[in-house]
């Protein structure tokens, strides 16, 4: 079995989570469109949810489905199994739970400005800066993570993992 190394608590999600709400209520002060990222963000999206209701913002969500990985190895070609609602016309926040190569987003950002998505911004939970293929920044980062395979906190490894309260790393 992997042995999981910590990498960010729980505790420091939550903290990093509010001020990540600061931010995004900034920019979006009356309503969110949110395209959350199957299945990996869905925690991390889920207590930003909560956390943005508390400043009286409207939220409409949707989930895409999207995959490139197999194991810890991206092959560099992504797949959408589940696209999302109409998104014409809105202004789309994307939420996602790590930034690797940047093959995923940018394929997700290209298609939503594609289906009329009148502007497209990111936020992910975890930014791998070192590994990035194509030039995608976040708007929102909540941490930069050096190059390991990080799991927990909605990130998996072969299905595991998910269900961790923190964010660690395989060793
Ligand atoms: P790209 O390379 O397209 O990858 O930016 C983004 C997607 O790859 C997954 N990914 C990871 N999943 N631990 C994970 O559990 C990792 O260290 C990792 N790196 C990339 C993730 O699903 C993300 O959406
Ligand atoms: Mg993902």
């Amino acid at each position: 079995m992997a042995k999981i190394m910590p990498l960010i608590s729980r505790k420091r999600i939550s903290a990093r989570v509010s001020e990540l709400v600061k931010e995004i209520s900034h920019d979006f002060p009356k309503h969110i469109f949110c395209i959350f990222v199957l299945t990996g963000a869905v925690i991390f999206f889920s207590d930003l949810l909560r956390e943005l209701k508390k400043k009286n913002i409207e939220i409409r969500f949707s989930a895409v489905k999207l995959s490139s990985y197999k194991g810890k190895k991206s092959s560099g070609k992504v797949t959408m199994a589940l696209d999302a609602d109409d998104v014409k016309g809105k202004d789309i926040l994307i939420v996602e739970d790590i930034i690797d190569t940047g093959i995923t987003l940018e394929f997700l950002r290209k298609h939503l400005l594609k289906k009329g998505a009148r502007t497209v911004r990111i936020c992910t939970l975890l930014d791998k800066k070192e590994r990035r293929k194509v030039a995608i920044e976040a708007d929102y980062v909540g941490f930069s993570v050096p190059d390991k395979f990080v799991v927990g906190y909605g990130l998996d490894y072969n299905g595991r993992y998910r269900d961790l309260d923190h964010v660690g790393y395989i060793q």
